[in-house]
């Protein structure tokens, strides 16, 4: 089958004076002065329980923007009933037809919706505008646009059949709903996780973060326009314990796509796991959780390269990725040089601030949890025998949640920020022997617990081989002489393993193929 061919979004540059830029700020001030009034949608309609919870930008978190209507226990079975209701139609349409929706979908993020899904990401998820664009537009588009390619390859791909017997695959949707938990910090993300069970035949009830209601807002008009039916994908907000407990133990649930933090999703495979006996059929469980990524440098690294894999790795969205480099192996013979530069590239950044300035690198964190907690972090290393500050180090949440850019080096490869999960500005620094450079490839894999991203840099051809072979566990996506973020999709599909997740690739046919339950027939004549 053909299907219009996927090729990446271009990333708009927002120059000064464009009209995009204009465009985009015009929007964001909009937001900022106006205050949303955020319905749940169910069946394709909106649904508010006047039970409201505030939303402010993380960089103003004075300032409301606007509120989200809170599920009770109605909303949450009217959600499934609907779901299954849907379901009948949408998983007998024929894959064209929804495949020709989310193209749609991606059509309007690229054109009318760009300026709006931007602004919404920049306000309540305190996002620059770059950050913005190769998120919430560009790969939130990349992904459909991509996913639909996949999804014709999928549905192409059949068994050999013989002489009097003819063998086919129907690539049936899963039978029931599928859950999908999305997280603040991709806009991409919280689109795709629905969209990409939705796409393959099944309907969703999906619960983004609170955190990343206000741009699943603009993303759910988008769905609306683009012709996804009712029922089809379904948003309820509001208490993660309840509504979670009532889709996990409902027997028509059967498939969760998720993105969020290690220890939540444990919590949900094992209420799975509880439940088990009460479903129709097992259900597919896949998850993608934290990372504790690591840079390792060896001597015949490039100085500047790797502090620029450093400074964009570890402080691009606040460090707010669960790809975000967090720890850092420096050989002793240029660690000097590489920190220098690493700390002229902060030195030469505004104080953290608000995204709306085209100027500043970064912003706020999300929350003021988060916020305390990344301050507690900072204040322990600061008094710690075996760790110090050598830049950054300052925060205030007077205003907004701002935390400087801050590089911990410590003398002890297992100090706490070497092993925690921060998702934050936080970077932590080791400075290894030359001479011990596999002894540390080995710390290094010892103490991946998690598995989601990292990067070896080095100009020798045998350091990199060994380094590619001793880590071959501790990242899903591993990176050669860059930093450990920024997957594109249709290039560099992302997952990792180990504490990180199910490795089911976000933005590949392997993914997909978990939202279907091939049927296999033969037919003898
Ligand atoms: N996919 C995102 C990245 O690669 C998380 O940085």
């Amino acid at each position: 089958f053909q299907v219009p061919p996927a090729v990446n979004e271009p990333v708009k540059s927002y120059a000064p004076g464009s009209p995009e830029r204009d465009a985009v700020l015009k929007q964001y001030r909009a937001y900022y002065q106006g205050s949303e009034d955020i319905p749940m949608v169910i069946g394709g309609k909106e649904v508010r329980t006047g039970n409201t919870r505030r939303i402010a930008p993380p960089h103003d978190h004075r300032h409301q923007v606007g509120q989200y209507h809170l599920a009770t226990q109605k909303e949450v079975d009217l959600a499934i009933s609907t779901a299954l209701e849907a379901r009948k139609a949408w998983a007998a349409l024929a894959w064209e037809q929804r495949a020709a929706v989310f193209l749609k979908a991606a059509d309007l993020l690229a054109g009318p919706y760009r300026s709006k899904i931007n602004a919404a990401t920049m306000m309540a998820q305190s996002k620059t505008i770059h950050q913005a664009e190769i998120d919430a537009a560009c790969e939130l588009i990349d992904f459909l646009r991509f996913n639909v390619e996949f999804m014709a390859r999928i549905y192409q791909e059949q068994p050999e059949s013989s002489e009097g017997i003819w063998n086919r695959v129907e690539y049936r949707p899963l039978e029931g709903f599928v859950y999908a938990i999305t997280p603040f910090n991709f806009t991409a993300i919280a689109g795709n996780l629905p969209a990409s069970a939705a796409m393959m035949g099944n309907v969703v009830v999906w619960k983004p973060s609170d955190h990343q209601i206000f741009s699943a807002r603009v993303i759910l008009d988008v769905f609306r326009e683009a012709g996804v039916p009712g029922g089809v994908i379904n948003a309820i907000y509001g208490d993660p314990v309840m509504i979670t407990e009532t889709l996990l133990s409902h027997p028509d649930f059967s498939g969760i796509h998720f993105t969020g933090s290690t220890d939540v999703f444990k919590g949900l495979w094992k209420q799975i796991g509880e439940n088990i006996g009460r479903y129709k059929t097992y259900p597919r469980i896949v998850g993608e959780t934290g990372g504790k990524d690591f840079i390792i440098a060896h001597p015949t690294a490039r100085p500047r390269q790797v502090a620029t894999a450093i400074t964009r790795g570890a402080f691009e969205l606040q460090g707010q990725k669960c790809s975000a480099a967090s720890r850092v192996y420096l050989p002793k013979s240029t660690a000097d040089e590489i920190l220098s530069l690493v700390k002229e590239d902060l030195a030469s950044f505004n104080k953290p601030g608000s995204p709306e300035d085209m100027g500043n690198f970064v912003t706020a964190v999300i929350h003021e949890g988060a916020f305390d907690k990344l301050a507690g972090y900072i204040d322990r290393a600061r008094e710690a025998r075996d760790a110090e500050i050598i830049a950054g180090g300052g925060y205030d949440k007077s205003k907004g949640y701002f935390i400087e850019p801050t590089v911990i080096l410590t003398t002890n490869p297992k100090y706490t920020t070497m092993e925690v999960e921060l998702f934050g500005p936080v970077v932590t620094v080791y400075i290894y022997e030359d001479a011990e450079w596999t002894n540390t490839l080995r710390l290094v894999d010892e103490t991946s617990e998690y598995a989601l991203t990292g990067a070896v840099m080095a100009t020798d051809r045998y350091a990199l081989e060994e380094a590619t072979r001793a880590l071959e566990n501790c990242a899903g996506n591993f990176y050669i002489n860059d930093k450990p973020t920024g997957a594109v999709v249709g290039q560099q599909p992302f997952g990792g393993a180990r504490a990180s997740g199910t490795n089911d690739k976000a933005g590949s046919a392997q993914n997909l193929m978990r939202w279907v339950s091939p049927r296999l027939i033969k037919e003898t004549f």
